[in-house]
């Protein structure tokens, strides 16, 4: 039996999350799978009510389990970053999840070219560092434009100053893209290792290495040495450019390689390649720990409460924990489970289908339900 943690969050998150346990749920009936899952209250509501984020008994809880289903958080009442920075990205770096799975595959002819020439891009976006640690600071007259840089996510712990000669009476603010040789190492390593178990012979690494000359530039030296080390090929590519080739030529990339800021926008654009963000499953994995899987698009808060959320990508989440887990045969029963209900159009709005998000998940569950032998 596993034991997961479900957080549903906020906006769809629940909505989509619900499809997804309910599908694990039904995999139980026909396969020796077997899972409880125990509901985290974390989130939007939760914080306007008590003014809790990521708590440290959260945190214990979490821990004890196999594995983390994640729906969304972000909610327009409160102001941008405090649930971003307080939970999900508290969550990356507690629980070390250094790399961020996120699969771009063609699930149908690829419409806005009228291409039909299928891809499969296995996205490892860093997931700890970049410029994504909260390291940043304002300087203003008040603090005589000096400021204390430190760390504020937890795995982290170092700090240092910057002192920045007073103007005028200006304000700046700095955030600090921080790369370690540490943490550029063991994602180059995981890099070279997926690909290599995929069957192929090249990792992609995207960068800016011809603006952000130390951080991608030390980066490009280490994924190199792990290039030789492994015998296999490293391709370069500026992120202005791999926007572009996605579009262009996407049957071109396997596994890429790409620091977070960055990976966190080509994915998005990976997600529309798709067919939108409701296509896009991710993976927040430790390879020695507790690992998050979540959809990789946020809380909707437009079309929340409407049944209009495309579950999909919350499905295609549950297929990389069931993986993950050991269980890739039920993973792909999932899988087959999507292919089933974009095949039948029995798809939401998005898609271009009638369904509402709750009769996309009974197609699923009917479907799996007929898988018993
Ligand atoms: P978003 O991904 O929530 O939505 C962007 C657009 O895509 C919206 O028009 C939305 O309706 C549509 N969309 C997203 N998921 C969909 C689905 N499953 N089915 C159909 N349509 C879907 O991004 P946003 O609007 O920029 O952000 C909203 C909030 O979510 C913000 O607070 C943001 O910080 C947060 N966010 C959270 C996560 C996360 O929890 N992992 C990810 C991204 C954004
Ligand atoms: C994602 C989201 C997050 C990110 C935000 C909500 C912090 O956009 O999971 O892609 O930038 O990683
Ligand atoms: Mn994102």
């Amino acid at each position: 039996m596993k034991h997961f943690a479900i957080v549903p969050g906020d906006g769809i998150g629940p909505e989509v999350v619900k499809v997804g346990t309910d599908c694990m749920e039904a995999l139980c009936e026909i396969s020796s799978f077997d899972f409880d899952g125990e509901l985290f209250n974390i989130g939007g509501q939760r914080y306007l009510e008590t003014g809790e984020l990521l708590t440290d008994q959260d945190i214990s809880d979490l821990k004890k389990k196999d594995a983390i289903y994640f729906g969304a958080i972000g909610d327009p009442r409160i102001k941008p970053g405090i649930l971003e920075g307080g939970i999900l990205l508290k969550m990356r770096a507690v629980f070390d999840q250094y790399i961020n799975l996120r699969p771009v595959t063609s699930w149908f002819p690829y419409v806005p070219l009228k291409r039909e020439v299928p891809f499969d891009i296995h996205f490892l976006r860093e997931n700890t560092e970049d410029f994504y640690m909260g390291l940043g600071a304002k300087l203003r007259k008040d603090n005589g434009y000096r400021a204390e840089i430190g760390v504020k996510r937890e795995s982290y712990d170092m700090g240092f100053d910057i002192k920045a000669e007073p103007s005028e009476d200006d304000e700046y603010s700095i955030e600090v893209g921080l790369l370690s040789r540490k943490g550029v190492t063991r994602f180059a390593d995981y890099a070279f290792k997926y690909a290599q178990a995929r069957g192929e012979d090249k990792v992609t690494l995207v960068d800016k290495a011809n603006v952000i000359t130390n951080n991608y530039g030390m980066q490009r030296e280490i994924f190199q040495q792990k290039a030789d080390e492994y015998g296999m090929k490293l391709d370069f590519m500026f992120v202005d450019a791999m926007s572009m080739a996605m579009i262009v030529r996407p049957e071109t990339f396997g596994t890429v390689a790409v620091p977070n800021l960055f990976g966190d926008i080509l994915t998005d654009l990976g997600a529309q390649l798709q067919g939108g963000l409701g296509m896009g499953g991710s993976g927040n994995i430790n390879p020695h720990g507790l690992s998050m899987f979540e959809p990789i698009h946020g809380s909707a808060p437009d079309i929340a409460g409407q049944g209009k959320a495309n579950p999909i990508a919350a499905v295609l989440a549950a297929e990389m924990l069931l993986d993950n887990q050991g269980f890739p045969e039920e993973g792909r029963m999932l899988h087959a489970a999507v292919r089933h209900c974009l095949d039948t159009m029995q798809v939401t709005p998005d898609l271009g289908g009638k369904l509402r998000t709750e009769e996309v998940g009974k197609a699923m569950v009917d479907f799996i339900l007929n898988q018993k032998k």
